[in-house]
């Protein structure tokens, strides 16, 4: 996210823009697909191939960009026909100078779309993805992408880069930040919410069309190294990996991004089976494709050829459009005059492209989302900040609280120390690239105002984020900079510690910045920084009581904390009101109650681990270490610090057995696995109870657990509430070993409890009829 001007033109004020294009009032027309398909027809035949293979040209306004700004003389290819949409500029004034141009210069003075990563939030920035993800409420999820739409077009936009679905089972890979994490269930009902909350039913100037990314198992990748190849049997790319894509192509996104990465030798960019026999034959997708940035020059890397011959080869397997690339722009008549690619080619992309832009109704009023009003009274509302407060606090994970060192009273002495204990640009998270980092409240802020005048609240730094300047450079860019102290570590640490002594409880501040993790932010060491760890380690030596308040977009490996430290909340990176939320968590004016979407393994060693693994022939005793000749390792157990679905919460809560309606399930009907589940402690409190099976025998290896439902329940102290759970054939149909999508009679085991690790367990047999 490089934040810079590109299009001067572009980028100057509005005064003088006129409605030309309004005024030639085009006819009326719905989105009717018989209607839209005339309506595109007719254009077509208007259309020279120059201005084809125009629209299948996107070019980045300059303004949040992930590499280099290829295209020059924006303006006048915009008036030659030569670009079908502009990403990353932003402001109704901008974006109506631009369109203006496209619809009164250009000959067929058709409108161009206008994208930009709205991905947790527009200026009003939500928690990253994972954390989200970790609230386990599909409706706040859901409303989130709804104010983040409904921001996004007050400004200008129409077309959203968002949901990232990519599963992530390995946590080196930065852009976890960005995923829903390692589960198949929780990621597609996720990605399903996200496409509803973005595009509504695509009618209104507040709604956008969403383009689900990035296509395909891009969280795959080796290493956990961003942009690296991926390598995957189709049992497990059917099964797990392209789970969440398709269930945001179910739920009518109309835009799909193609991954960087190469897939079992092929780059997804030039995948024909990928983008043309699992997307538009298997699961019939009928939007447009996308390349991600550069995507098609890439192909020159990934040794595919020069650039007329990749852009032939990633149109031909279904990329309709180029991002950033222009190899469409500069190469596809040639290739159309020596016959590497067919008109039928060309015409087909062009048409995915006009119809989402009909789709868009931006036909009927290319300025539809240039609302200088919006732009003034819906952006960065009271009601979207206090949403955007009560949304974090939903996310936060609480690891650990050992003597009820939480919630913390609004009283007394307490020392925040720790490089990101002061810090608001830190606080909002990778991909909020239109937040206002300047005026995000830091965490000290956000303490004093939550406890008020009756506690004394100072603050340390006590170390530097990394102990290495260039890391922490690298980690804290794009203004999310955090100042260095440059005297002797032992120092800055004595500071922090006299401070400590001051203080009835220190808050430690630590973990990742924010742009640790993220796009080309892989990590091999995915511990908290050593510099900031000797701190907390010197904090602890204090004997005063500590919180550890985690910043992180991954899961860290924090073994040696979760044995040292009382407390733990983990905050993720938490949006633009995170300050006040962690507030609102750490004096018990809100009861955390978010659960880990991603194991957190515990150390890197580990990695991949998730809880849905295989059995294999040789596995271990549950809760055994090393056994010789079992699937293990000397040195570590096979558990995870904490396993997928953890979190506790400042009440407790007791599960009752499972009940299940019947031993048995026939094809057609239900059968239901209830618990209870009771507040035993002393305080109301949310528990998102969950529900995972085992399919004992198949056909092929099945993993031990999956998920396939949760419930977040309320509770007040002593209530119980039942909690039901519905399972149907439906639910336990995998992809065999043919690709055939099915249940398979036999023997299931059924799992109900508070996490994947912690469950109580019936058995019931599916039916053969
Ligand atoms: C990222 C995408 C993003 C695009 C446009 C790329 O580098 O991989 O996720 O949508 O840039 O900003």
């Amino acid at each position: 996210m490089n934040f810079k001007k590109a299009l001067s033109l572009i980028c100057i004020g509005t005064a003088g823009a006129t409605l030309a294009f309004a005024q030639t009032k085009r006819p009326a027309v719905n989105t009717d697909e018989a209607k839209m398909n005339a309506f595109v027809s007719q254009l077509m035949a208007k259309m020279t191939v120059d201005e084809k293979i125009g629209q299948l040209n996107l070019v980045t306004g300059g303004e949040a960009t992930t590499g280099s700004v290829v295209s020059t003389d924006v303006e006048s290819k915009i008036a030659k026909g030569q670009i079908g949409g502009i990403f990353s500029l932003t402001t109704p004034q901008r974006i109506r100078k631009a369109q203006e141009i496209a619809v009164t210069k250009s000959r067929l003075k058709i409108p161009m779309i206008f994208g930009q990563d709205v991905i947790h939030g527009y200026k009003t920035s939500f928690p990253i993805p994972l954390a989200l993800a970790a609230s386990w409420d599909l409706d706040l999820i859901q409303r989130t992408a709804r104010v983040a739409a409904t921001e996004a077009t007050a400004d200008g936009l129409n077309w959203a880069y968002s949901p990232m679905v990519d599963i992530v089972r390995d946590a080196r890979w930065g852009r976890v930040a960005e995923s829903s994490g390692e589960d198949e269930y929780l990621g597609s009902q996720i990605a399903r919410v996200m496409v509803k909350g973005l595009q509504g039913d695509l009618k209104g100037n507040n709604t956008m069309m969403a383009c689900v990314k990035h296509f395909a198992l891009y969280g795959a990748a080796e290493s956990g190294r961003d942009y690296n190849t991926t390598d995957m049997s189709l049992d497990r790319m059917y099964n797990v990996y392209l789970k969440p894509y398709k269930a945001a192509i179910d739920a009518g996104a109309g835009s799909a991004m193609v991954s960087f990465n190469d897939i079992n030798g092929t780059p997804a960019t030039a995948n024909k089976w990928l983008l043309t026999d699992v997307l538009r034959k298997q699961w019939g997708f009928k939007g447009f494709v996308v390349s991600d940035y550069t995507g098609v020059s890439e192909l020159i890397e990934h040794g595919l050829g020069d650039l007329q011959q990749v852009s032939a080869l990633a149109l031909k397997a279904g990329t309709d459009m180029d991002m950033v690339s222009e190899g469409y722009l500069k190469t596809l008549k040639t290739s159309l005059q020596q016959g590497k690619v067919t008109i039928a080619d060309i015409n087909n992309a062009c048409r995915l492209v006009l119809e989402a832009k009909y789709k868009l109704g931006l036909f009927q009023d290319p300025y539809k989302y240039c609302s200088e009003e919006r732009a003034k009274t819906e952006i960065m509302t009271p009601a979207n900040m206090k949403f955007s407060r009560d949304a974090a606090s939903q996310t936060f994970v609480l690891l650990k609280n050992a003597n009820k060192t939480l919630p913390l009273k609004k009283a007394g002495n307490i020392a925040v120390i720790g490089p990101l204990g002061n810090t608001g640009a830190n606080m909002p998270g990778t991909w909020a690239v239109n937040a206002d980092l300047a005026t995000t409240p830091s965490l000290l802020e956000g303490l004093k105002a939550v406890a008020g005048n009756k506690a004394n609240i100072t603050y340390s730094m006590g170390s530097n984020l990394t102990a290495d300047a260039t890391l922490q450079k690298n980690g804290t860019m794009f203004g999310r900079e955090i100042p260095r102290d440059d005297r002797p570590e032992a120092e800055v640490i004595e500071d922090a510690v006299k401070a400590a002594k001051k203080a009835d409880v220190v808050i430690a501040a630590l973990g990742e910045g924010s742009e640790m993790s993220g796009e080309s932010s892989s990590r091999t060491d995915i511990g908290i920084p050593d510099v900031q760890k000797r701190l907390l380690e010197a904090l602890l030596k204090t004997g005063k009581p500590v919180v550890l308040v985690l910043f992180t977009g991954r899961p860290l490996t924090i073994k040696w904390e979760s044995e040292n430290v009382p407390a733990i909340l983990n905050v993720w990176f938490g949006g633009s009101q995170a300050a006040y939320a962690i507030a609102d968590v750490l004096f018990g004016d809100v009861n955390p109650s978010g659960k880990l979407p991603i194991t957190f393994p515990q150390n890197v060693g580990q990695v991949p681990i998730y809880y849905s693994h295989k059995n294999t022939g040789r596995p271990l005793a549950k809760n055994g270490w090393f056994t010789k000749f079992r699937s293990d390792y000397l040195d570590v157990s096979n558990d995870p610090q904490y396993p997928f679905g953890f979190g506790l919460s400042y009440t407790t809560f007791s599960y009752s057995d499972v009940k299940l309606s019947s031993a048995t399930l026939r094809p057609g009907s239900t059968i239901t696995a209830t618990v209870t589940v009771t507040n035993t402690g002393s305080m109301e409190g949310k528990e998102t109870v969950q529900l995972y099976t085992r399919d004992l025998v198949g056909s092929t290896t099945r993993p031990v657990m999956e998920l396939k439902g949760f419930k977040k329940v309320s509770l007040k102290p002593g209530e119980s509430k039942q909690v039901s759970f519905n399972i149907s054939e439906e639910d336990l149909k995998f992809y065999n070993a043919q690709l055939k999508y099915v249940a398979e009679p036999g023997d299931f085991k059924v799992f109900v409890g508070p996490n994947s690790a912690d469950v109580k367990e019936s058995k019931f047999t599916l039916l053969s009829k």
